[in-house]
C-alpha cells in the first residue's frame, strides 16, 4: 500500500519534468554588452559575470538543478525579473537607467547578489575585497549615481 503511494508520487515527479519554463534568450549584439561598452578590465569582467550575469543578462548559465521542476520555474522567474530591471546584455537601453546607478549600492548593502544565490554559487559569493572592487568600479562608470550624472549633464536646463 505504502509502496503504491510512493510509485504514484514518483510518476508525478517524472511527468512534472516535462513542464519547463521558456528559457530562450533573444540573440543580442555583443557590442551592446555592458562589459564591452565600458571596456571593463578582465578582473572586473570575471567578477560581474560570476556574480550578476546569470540574472541580469541573456548569458545565463543554468545550474543542473535549475532544470528540475518545480525549481526551474522559480529560477526562471528570478531571471526574468532580474532582466526586466537591469539587463547587461542590452546596455544601449539600460546604461542610464536608475538600476544601473544602483548597481554599486545594491552590492554595498548586500542586496545583490541575493543571499540564496551567494549560498548556492561560489562565484556569486564575493569576498569583502571583491565587493569593494566592484563598488569602486561601478562608481567610476558615471552611471553609478545615475540621477546625479544626468543632472550634471543637463546643468542649467530643466530636463527632468
Ligand atoms: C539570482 C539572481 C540575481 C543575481 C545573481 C543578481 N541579481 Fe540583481 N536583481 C535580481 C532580481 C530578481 C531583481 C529585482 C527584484 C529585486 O529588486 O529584488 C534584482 C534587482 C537588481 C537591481 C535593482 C534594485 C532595485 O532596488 O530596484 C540592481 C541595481 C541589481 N539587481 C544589481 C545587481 C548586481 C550589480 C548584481 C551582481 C553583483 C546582481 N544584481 C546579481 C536578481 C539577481
Amino acid at each position: 500500500m505504502k509502496k503504491r503511494i510512493l510509485y504514484i508520487l514518483l510518476a508525478i515527479a517524472v511527468v512534472a519534468q516535462f513542464f519547463q519554463p521558456d528559457r530562450s534568450a533573444p540573440a543580442t549584439d555583443p557590442a551592446n554588452d555592458m562589459l564591452a561598452i565600458t571596456k571593463a578590465p578582465a578582473d572586473i569582467q570575471q567578477l560581474v559575470i560570476g556574480a550578476c550575469y546569470d540574472c541580469h543578462s541573456y548569458k545565463t548559465n543554468y545550474p543542473w538543478y535549475g532544470k528540475i521542476t518545480p525549481v526551474n520555474f522559480i529560477v526562471q522567474n528570478h531571471i526574468n525579473e532580474g532582466r526586466e530591471v537591469l539587463n547587461f546584455s542590452l546596455w544601449d537601453q539600460f546604461a542610464n537607467s536608475e538600476a544601473a546607478g544602483e548597481s554599486g549600492e545594491t552590492i554595498q548593502e548586500s542586496e545583490m547578489p541575493p543571499a540564496y544565490y551567494r549560498f548556492m554559487h561560489g562565484h556569486g559569493d564575493l569576498s569583502a575585497a571583491q565587493q569593494q572592487q566592484l563598488i569602486a568600479w561601478f562608481g567610476s562608470q558615471g552611471g553609478a549615481h545615475g540621477a546625479g550624472t544626468e543632472s550634471e549633464k543637463g546643468e542649467g536646463t530643466d530636463n527632468d
